[in-house]
């Protein structure tokens, strides 16, 4: 009996997930090819997974844990806990218009058009905020959507600040606050809960040596 981790595939958090992995003492056989690879040293498969499937995967028991952004679950899985900060991968998730326009406050926004790809996290922030906007969902890229004409204002991830740099663009509300989270299934089995103590037990000496 194996634990079956997710962590993504490729992008900003697959790097530091296999890290901490090693640091954990855990080697994977080189998955770059492969979506699925196995530890030789420690009961584990880890499915290279994208980023936006992995709330589903771990609600449908299809994997037991996953390394995941906090920000992917606020907009897609508030329903499953999270077991262990990580530390890394911190990022923002913000709202943005372009830099020449002026911006008072988030009533500047009623009735403008917002590009996106974390639509609920919008929705919730503006209806919390008494804020009507029409949002246009779309899956990457959203910070060219002002300047090809699609929206007044994005909501994305902000981590260095150079893609709002680079397209013209400040921003103007800090929704939330994220970094990359251990997070569990719901549906993990007692047996397997054991194999996610052990590791979260090495998680947390890691991070200790890491402070
Ligand atoms: C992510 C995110 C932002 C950018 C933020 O995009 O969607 O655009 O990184 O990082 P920064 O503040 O350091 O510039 P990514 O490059 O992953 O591409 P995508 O939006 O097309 O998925
Ligand atoms: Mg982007």
């Amino acid at each position: 009996m194996k634990i079956r981790i997710a962590i993504q595939k490729s992008g900003r958090l697959n790097e530091d997930s296999l890290r901490i992995l090693k640091d954990c003492g855990i080697s994977i056989d080189n998955g770059k090819d492969q979506l699925k690879a196995s530890s030789r040293n420690f009961p584990m498969e880890v499915f290279y997974l994208r980023n936006g499937d992995i709330p589903q995967y771990l609600r449908d028991g299809v994997v037991d844990i996953a390394i995941i952004g906090e920000n992917v679950l606020i907009e897609k899985g508030e329903d499953i806990r999270v077991a262990e900060k990580l530390g890394f991968s911190k990022c923002k998730v913000s709202l943005a218009i372009p830099k020449g326009v002026s911006y008072n406050s988030i009533q500047d926004l009623e009735g403008k058009r917002i590009a996106t790809s974390y639509p609920n996290t919008v929705k919730n922030y503006l209806s919390e905020k008494g804020v009507k906007a029409d949002l246009h969902i779309i899956s990457g890229s959203v910070e060219i959507a002002p300047n090809i004409g699609l929206a007044d204002a994005i909501c994305d991830i902000v981590s260095s600040g150079s893609t709002l740099f680079k397209n013209n663009l400040k921003e103007v509300e800090v929704m939330l606050k994220s970094e990359a989270v251990l997070a569990v299934s719901p549906q993990i089995t007692e047996e397997r809960k054991q194999l996610l103590q052990k590791l979260q037990f090495r998680i947390q000496s890691v991070l200790r040596a890491r402070q």
